[in-house]
């Protein structure tokens, strides 16, 4: 497999805009666990919207194989996120990022597109001691779509190879600014069973890439003075003032943090169209997929792969069967092919 291009910013910004971004996210000031988004249908009931990623984080122990029981490892990867920009934006300050030139020429020159629509920008907060479960981020296809399909589904869609057609390609940019003990940024642009590359976190650095191709994670930020309370949904990470942060749920304070110690990232996402009639096909939703013909193809290819019989299965064992096929992640790091 040839290298996956991606581009990386260094500096990003002038040092003072890069600074306003600091403060901007204090002023946001309050961050919500990243809850499970939930849809309308029931296509694999009892399946988390990221089973895949969730199901090999636990088996795997994350990129490092460590074991530990799993309410300690779905809290290590129970960061806070909040969106800045959501078609517009959401905070005031955050323009000149959604908008930003250097983002939108290299989102132009990884698809070869002639026209980027920017579309999300959103931040992301890990505490010492939480990592990222390695995964590939939730495509898009015309008329499938994360708001009413199930995002494994969509993952494995696009890991089959089969509904390239259909795709809406979207450039993913994510930024650093602080700056932690570890929390690395691993992903894999040769490949999941080649090598990654474990970029360290720098102050107002960022690299562009296909996140929905290219397996991704990132590393634990270093747990040095206490163990991490194990965090769960409904908890917050909360600004105080005078570059002091804590986490708690409601009146109850779990942990007190520093600037030095947290991992804060923005990541952009913008929908990239070869030329305009591929942007009039998305929006006018010219040949959308249905889910039904979704699941017709990817039958189809389970039969041929002799992976389902003549009887269909339950929906649930479906579900499973669609995911172990398709969705490959890398091995942990002891296990991964040398170079
Ligand atoms: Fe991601």
């Amino acid at each position: 497999m040839s290298r996956t291009p991606f581009e990386r910013f260094d500096p990003l910004l002038p040092a003072e805009a890069a600074e306003d971004l600091l403060r901007l996210c204090e002023r946001f000031g309050h961050y919500g666990t990243y809850d499970e988004e939930s849809i309308e249908d029931d296509f694999g009931e009892g399946l988390a919207q990221r089973h895949d990623a969730a199901l090999n984080f636990v088996r795997s122990g994350g990129r490092f194989g460590r074991k530990e029981a799993i309410r300690r490892l779905v809290a290590r990867t129970n960061y806070f996120r909040e969106e800045y920009a959501y078609e517009r934006p959401l905070i005031d300050g955050i323009e000149g990022f959604l908008r930003f030139e250097g983002f939108l020429e290299a989102a132009r020159r990884l698809y070869g597109a002639e026209l980027v629509e920017p579309n999300i920008v959103y931040a992301n907060l890990l505490v010492p001691g939480q990592e990222l479960a390695v995964h590939t981020d939730v495509p898009e296809f015309r008329g499938i779509h994360r708001k009413k399909d199930p995002q494994w589904l969509i993952v494995a869609m696009h890991h089959s190879g089969l509904f390239d057609r259909w795709r809406i390609r979207i450039a993913t940019a994510v930024a650093w600014f602080g700056r932690p003990q570890g929390g690395e940024f691993v992903f894999y642009p040769d490949g999941a069973w080649e090598q990654p590359v474990a970029l360290p976190v720098k102050h107002n650095t960022a690299i562009l890439l296909d996140t929905d191709s290219v397996f991704h994670g990132v590393d634990r930020v270093t747990e040095a003075r206490e163990p991490m309370p194990d965090l769960e949904a409904g908890m917050q990470l909360v600004y105080d003032g005078d570059g002091r942060w804590h986490v708690g749920r409601g009146e109850q304070v779990l942990a007190r943090y520093g600037w030095d110690d947290l991992r804060f990232s923005i990541s952009w996402k913008a929908y990239c169209y070869r030329d305009a009639a591929e942007q009039r096909r998305v929006h006018e939703h010219q040949e959308d997929l249905s889910r039904q013909q979704v699941l017709d193809v990817l039958i189809e290819d389970l039969r041929k792969r002799g992976r389902v019989g003549p009887r269909l299965p339950a929906d649930t064992e479906l579900a499973l069967t669609i995911i172990d096929e398709y969705i490959h992640y890398p091995p942990p790091a002891a296990e991964a092919s040398p170079s």
